[in-house]
């Protein structure tokens, strides 16, 4: 037995599976990794899917947050959702500020019947981070709105999701667009929801670089070991990053639009949409306001609006430079550049398993006509 050498460095699967990785471990639960993702293919032949005739069910986890309030309102005028509940999570801004902006946007709409629950106020293991020199102190690009009426309801998110996930196996969709904070604490908590959910689509990540770091996109970056979480769950997850949302961004012509819309979804949309504009130029702020979460959101309703292409996606956790970088391989990784002391395996991943794909990821979205049906269908809604 050597005694005066180093133990070999365990691979990440054996370390979060080793109780000495303590923490880690513990805040990843590697069960839950390990049976996720070997199910996710019995779940897609197996799992009912939701008639198209019928609205499909959502649950939207969220950190409102500019764009986060324009993926709520557009959800929230379109007949093809049903929104079951929304969870807000500390992101943008800290809790107490999504929490009543997400309540503020249900009134908007006149939803004050959809269940918004309390998500997490801190990411899993990290201090938060947050981005109020984008969405503006209050969150909502500044505008102000007065306090809302409506209270959340008494259920946390993660208890909110379980349940509806529960009551529908199958049938709810979840879009996060958000840190994934609250998902991955609702996967720790019950070992068989992933199992239950037929689809997670996401805003985070990017393959083209990121935008908190060179290497991060902000959702991921703020909570690094809950999207790691996220993606070794066996969800088939569609992946909505920078690489497309960087392309679509609201000008000063689409606020005109919205202001002259005749509903309070429209005028409430157009107030954000001027005050982050008049924002980002005192600031100095380059370019427009992205709209990253609606376009994830908008999937939903018209897929081809981007192209989406297989990869197998993984989430840095333990570099100093590069946490909450998501990593896509298209193909196996050449098994011979993984360090010795692996023990022959990469990322964690078993040397001898077949690659498999996890993340459909966009890489190209016609931008245009996402505008056009963002701002159509804001100002074209019913009051
Ligand atoms: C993402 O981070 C947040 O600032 C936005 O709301 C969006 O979800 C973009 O990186
Ligand atoms: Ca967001």
């Amino acid at each position: 037995m050597k005694s005066d050498h180093k133990l070999p460095a365990p691979n990440r699967r054996e370390f979060l599976g080793n109780s000495a990785g303590l923490l880690l471990g513990g805040v990843l639960g590697s069960s839950l990794l390990a049976a996720g993702e070997s199910s996710a293919a019995f779940r897609a032949a197996n799992m009912p899917q939701p008639s198209s005739a019928s609205p499909r069910r959502i649950i939207i986890d969220t950190d409102p947050g500019v764009d986060d309030a324009f993926a709520i309102l557009l959800a929230l005028s379109s007949p093809e959702l049903k929104v079951e509940a929304i969870t807000p999570v500390s992101g943008n801004v800290p809790l107490e500020l999504t929490l009543p902006n997400a309540l503020r946007l249900v009134e908007i709409a006149g939803r004050t019947d959809i269940p918004v629950a309390a998500g997490a106020s801190v990411p899993l293991t990290r201090r938060l981070i947050t981005a109020s020199y984008v969405h503006g102190e209050d969150g909502l690009g500044g505008v102000n709105f007065p306090p809302p009426k409506t209270k959340p309801v008494t259920e946390t998110a993660t208890e909110i999701i379980r349940r509806i996930v529960r009551a529908h196996p199958g049938e709810v969709t979840i879009v996060a667009v958000g840190p994934l904070t609250n998902i991955a604490t609702a996967l720790r908590s019950d070992s068989e929801l992933a199992s239950m959910i037929p689809n997670l689509v996401l805003m985070g990540g990017s393959i083209s670089g990121g935008n908190i770091t060179p290497a991060a996109e902000f959702n991921f970056y703020v909570d690094p070991e809950a999207a790691y979480v996220v993606f070794h769950s066996g969800i088939p997850i569609v992946m909505v990053g920078l690489d497309v949302t960087r392309k679509v961004q609201l000008r000063d012509d689409d606020a005109a639009a919205l202001e002259a819309g005749a509903n309070p979804v429209s005028k409430a949309a157009g107030r954000i949409a001027r005050s982050t504009i008049a924002q980002y130029r005192r600031t100095g702020f380059p370019g427009f306001p992205m709209m990253h979460d609606p376009l994830a959101l908008a999937t939903l309703l018209d897929p081809t609006l981007v192209k989406l292409k297989d990869f197998y996606v993984n989430i840095e956790i333990e570099g100093e430079l590069t946490a909450g970088e998501s990593v896509a391989y298209d193909h196996a990784p050449v098994r011979h550049s993984a360090p010795l002391e692996s023990g022959g395996t990469l990322d964690g991943r078993n040397a001898d398993e077949p690659f498999h794909t996890n993340t459909k990821v966009a890489v190209d979205v016609d931008a245009d006509r996402f505008m056009r049906l963002l701002v159509g269908r804001l100002t074209n809604r019913a009051s």
